[in-house]
């Protein structure tokens, strides 16, 4: 039994957000996107006195944040190793004390109202390779100042065998749609303007500071910030330095008698599971379960991950059902850490947030933290390694393999056969059709036909169809498309073109 498909559990029980009709003409600073970061950026800022306005292309919450597991928490499966090997034990320092900061300030926001629950935070392993990365994660853990306990095979509260893990307490798992209505009550309370349905297109310097230009109007300003997951504005190529991660989540009714595990939970075997509990819309303990990412637009069939993942929560959680599914993407960049600072050009008025490689919960609220700074003037010390976005001599092997990839992609993508899909039970189908030089992505989804260009209006990748989520996906930089071409997600700004007579 499947209801609520492709809405996530905080959506379906999200407390109401209010908004604003219109767009001031001015402001100081001018924050677009409204997740996490953007929200959190706007609250700490109308808070110090500045008038904002935080406006997003859809809604409150629309994106990433509105769709993530949402652990807050300092454990973070391979990250610190990771951040060790790469950039270094430097830069590993700064983002412990960067996740701390964050969730000291979250934690404050969140005092008594529901939106946060602390739980203890465990990273496992259930096989030789992920042993191996709980032994190099436990000393990164130790550089960077955290009180983790080791353990070898034991209980950790998980129905099934592990063979070690980490523990860190006091740790916290959110209800990010509560935490963002917390978050952006109390801006509106502080004077924010918040503004859906307000996508921003660009941005021109003068002299006095910046015209920012959006779907509903112009708005003078000082300072803009974007917290737009990709960037809306990508003066700096980084499309080329971020690679999209897309993953499934579920969420699951355990039988009866059967109770849920107590803490969150993440994998560090090849393919990673994370495991927390969120409540129903009747108030009753569900099971979420997500991991398996994938680079969106490169899975020829996509509904075979989402029975990966009830395949493995049915032996894991015998007699669980699936209540709920989503998914969601999020970003990393070639540095191997996010991005919080100036973009180029703008004389440093235009300042941007992103990279946060699943671990935006501290990782967005720290960009804010930084971001809030850089535009008073004096941004924290230990934000510095995050406005670097110099990609060093191995992340620049990366990049250049990385791109290797998408250039090979653009060939095959044209000289790829015509695809086409059908779901088991008929109500989709879709299809890449040539006519003549044209590519065309044809679909018919519950009866409603569309044809639209198979082109992608970033850098003309050849889309390629998403069979559960039923979007038109890239698989060079993980734009993702309506099948009447409307845009999603990604770094691609404009809708596709519609091509008629589709069968
Ligand atoms: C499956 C999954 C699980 C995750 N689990 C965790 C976890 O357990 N713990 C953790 O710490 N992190 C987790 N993350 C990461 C975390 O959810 C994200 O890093 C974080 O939510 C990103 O927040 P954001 O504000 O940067 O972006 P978003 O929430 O995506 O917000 C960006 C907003 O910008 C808007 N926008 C886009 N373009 C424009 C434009 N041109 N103009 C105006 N608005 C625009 C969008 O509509 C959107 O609302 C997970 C991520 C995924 C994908
Ligand atoms: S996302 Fe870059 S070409 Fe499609």
């Amino acid at each position: 039994m499947i209801e609520n498909a492709e809405r996530s559990i905080w959506r379906a029980t999200s407390p109401r957000i209010e908004a604003d009709a219109e767009l001031p003409a001015e402001s100081d600073v001018v924050v677009a996107g409204a997740g996490l970061a953007g929200a959190a950026a706007a609250l700490m800022l109308s808070s110090r006195g500045h008038r904002v306005v935080l406006l997003d292309a859809a809604a409150v919450g629309a994106r990433t944040t509105g769709d993530s597991t949402a652990k807050l928490s300092l454990l973070q499966g391979r990250t610190l190793s990771t951040l060790l090997e790469r950039p270094g034990p430097a830069a590993l320092r700064a983002y412990a004390e960067a996740n701390s900061h964050a969730q000291v300030w979250l934690r404050d926001r969140l005092h008594g109202t529901g939106a946060e629950e602390r739980r203890t935070a465990y990273t496992y392993a259930t096989g030789v390779e992920g042993d191996e990365a709980v032994r190099r994660e436990a000393e990164a853990c130790v550089l960077a100042g955290l009180d983790v306990r080791v353990h070898g095979r034991g209980d950790i509260g998980l129905p099934f065998p592990v063979s070690s893990s980490l523990e860190l307490e006091d740790q916290s798992q959110l209800h990010p749609m509560a935490v963002l209505a917390q978050l952006v009550r109390d801006a509106r309370r502080h004077g924010t303007v918040v503004v859906e349905h307000c996508r921003l297109r660009a941005v021109h310097d003068e002299a006095e500071g910046l015209v920012v230009e959006t779907a509903r109007g112009r708005v003078r300003a000082r300072r803009l910030i974007l917290a737009t997951g990709f960037p809306a504005l990508d003066r700096d190529a980084f499309f080329a330095r971020l690679t999209p991660s897309r993953q499934f989540v579920g969420a699951y009714r355990l039988p009866a008698g059967m109770a849920a595990p107590d803490g969150i939970y993440l994998s560090v075997d090849r393919i990673s599971r994370s495991l927390r509990t969120a409540r129903g819309e009747g108030g009753e303990t569900l099971l979420v379960v997500g991991g398996n990412s994938y680079f969106p637009g490169r899975d020829p069939d996509t509904s075979q991950r989402l029975d990966a993942l009830d395949r493995w929560t049915s032996i894991a959680f015998p007699g669980a059902v699936r209540t709920h599914w989503w998914a969601a993407q999020d970003y990393r960049m070639a540095n191997g850490r996010p991005f919080m600072g100036p973009i180029s050009g703008h004389d440093g008025r235009v300042l941007a947030a992103m990279g946060f490689a699943k671990w935006g919960m501290t990782n967005a609220v720290a960009a804010a933290i930084a971001l809030a700074g850089h535009a008073e003037g004096s941004p924290p010390e230990w934000a510095a390694p995050f406005a670097d976005r110099a990609v060093g001599r191995r992340g620049a092997g990366e990049m250049l393999k990385s791109n290797a990839e998408v250039a090979g992609r653009v060939v095959t993508g044209w000289t790829r056969p015509q695809e086409s899909y059908r779901d088991a039970d008929g109500s989709a189908r879709a299809r890449v059709i040539r006519r003549g030089v044209l590519s065309v992505a044809e679909s018919v989804v519950d009866g409603t036909h569309c044809a639209v260009s198979a082109v992608c209006t970033h850098l003309g990748g050849v889309l390629r169809w998403n069979s559960a989520e039923r979007s038109w996906d890239c698989p060079l930089h993980g734009s993702r498309f309506a099948p009447d071409g409307r845009v999603l997600e990604g770094p691609a700004k404009h809708d596709l073109k519609p091509k008629g007579g589709a069968s």
